[in-house]
């Protein structure tokens, strides 16, 4: 006969890799795959990461991307709410930093460069005159070492990238980890943290486009925004802030109560014509610090809410401006204007050159975190 202990490890083992019934309830699990190979011959790897609830989320070690978030509608259909590539030539290729984690310094540094304790760096410049998203090899485009956190219970998955010093102009070597929880309650929680070994700039975000829809061809213009915001940083016309903040009342930008985000998206306005539309940060109005509701994005059709939550003073809203149709993403589908938006918590744009937006300065002996939570749910 089987010993006891022997099939209660059969039984965990098994869980592991499949979810599992328990109960008649759904266990969560972790399961890992081999997702493609780098042109160096690594191998890039894909996570699954499922809860008691049935919901699931996809992650790849390359950009710390995720690839895929199958979340409930109204009805109780699970369905992808993230777009993305079905191969690691995808995102090698991809130039939009669908699903992945941005860094250095997510959004834009004007002219690439900037002044820490007297000293100028400068940057790579890979947006006309600017710097974004961390330069041509930026954290999306890096692999990143991965951990599944042992649990029984949410399932949680750690990554870690070793950012040289000098890398794309960055002073200091730079240890960033990121984890990746999938709750029961059907929340992606992102947490991050961060270190130095010489004064730097860190201001990583998670840039997944959403389309709650359940279909990657219809464009987001239907779908409803909150941002709990009452200013943004407005911009020049290559997106780098002028320092102000202008308050969002009696503009196209004022999302303070759930409005489509087709609704006024043409209105004639001098920030819509110099992002193409939505591509601005919002100032939050909980100022950062402590994790507070940001923003809820919601599709009528589907039933789906989604509620952003971040100890980030600022909210970068992408409306899916530079989609064009010439990414192919998931089961052939090319992503069309406006299929996907982006809701990134963040630091403001370009802070290493406006002393009055909260400091994104690292120094060694502090530590970087940030918390962001995208939960979902319906209505
Ligand atoms: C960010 C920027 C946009 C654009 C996208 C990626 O959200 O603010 O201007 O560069 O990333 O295409």
């Amino acid at each position: 006969m089987m010993r006891p202990w022997l099939l209660y490890i059969l039984v965990l083992s098994l869980c592991s890799t499949t979810a599992c019934q328990k109960d008649g309830k759904v266990e969560s699990s972790m399961n890992t795959t081999i997702f493609g190979k780098l042109p160096d011959g690594r191998d890039v790897h894909r996570y699954t990461l499922k809860n008691r609830s049935g919901a699931t989320a996809q992650i790849i070690d390359y950009g710390a991307a995720i690839t895929s978030l199958q979340v409930p509608d109204r009805n109780g259909k699970i369905e992808d709410v993230v777009l993305g590539y079905d191969t690691v030539q995808g995102y090698i290729e991809g130039t939009a930093y669908l699903g992945s984690i941005v860094g250095r310094y997510g959004n834009r540094i004007g002219k690439g460069k900037f002044q820490l304790d007297g000293r100028e760096y400068q940057l790579t410049v890979n947006d006309g005159e600017n710097h974004l998203h961390g330069g041509k090899t930026g954290f999306n485009k890096v692999l990143w070492e991965a951990t599944p956190v042992p649990t029984s219970g949410e399932p949680s998955l750690d990554l870690q990238y070793v950012s040289r010093d000098g890398e794309e102009g960055y002073p200091g070597t730079v240890v960033l980890k990121v984890r990746y929880t999938l709750t029961d309650k059907n929340e992606l929680q992102v947490e991050y943290e961060g270190t130095t070994d010489r004064p730097t700039i860190l201001n990583p975000t998670q840039h997944s486009y959403f389309n709650l829809s359940g279909s990657f061809t219809n464009t987001i213009l239907n779908h409803q925004l909150m941002i709990d915001a009452d200013g943004i940083t407005p911009v020049d016309k290559g997106l780098i802030p002028t320092g102000q903040i202008l308050s969002v009342a009696n503009t196209p930008l004022d999302f303070r109560t759930s409005t489509a985000i087709g609704a006024r998206i043409g209105e004639a306005n001098e920030q819509l014509a110099f992002g193409k539309g939505y591509d601005h940060n919002w100032v939050l109005r909980s100022g950062g610090g402590k994790v507070a509701k940001a923003a809820e994005l919601y599709d009528p059709a589907s039933g789906r809410l989604m509620t952003v939550f971040t100890d980030q003073p600022g909210l970068q809203f992408y409306s899916g401006n530079f989609l064009d149709g010439s990414a192919k993403g998931k089961n052939g589908t090319a992503y069309q204007h406006r299929t996907g938006l982006c809701l990134e918590a963040q630091a403001f744009p370009d802070t290493p050159n406006k002393p009055q937006f909260p400091t994104v300065t690292l120094r060694p002996g502090q530590v970087y975190r940030q918390t962001t939570i995208y939960q979902f749910s319906t209505r």
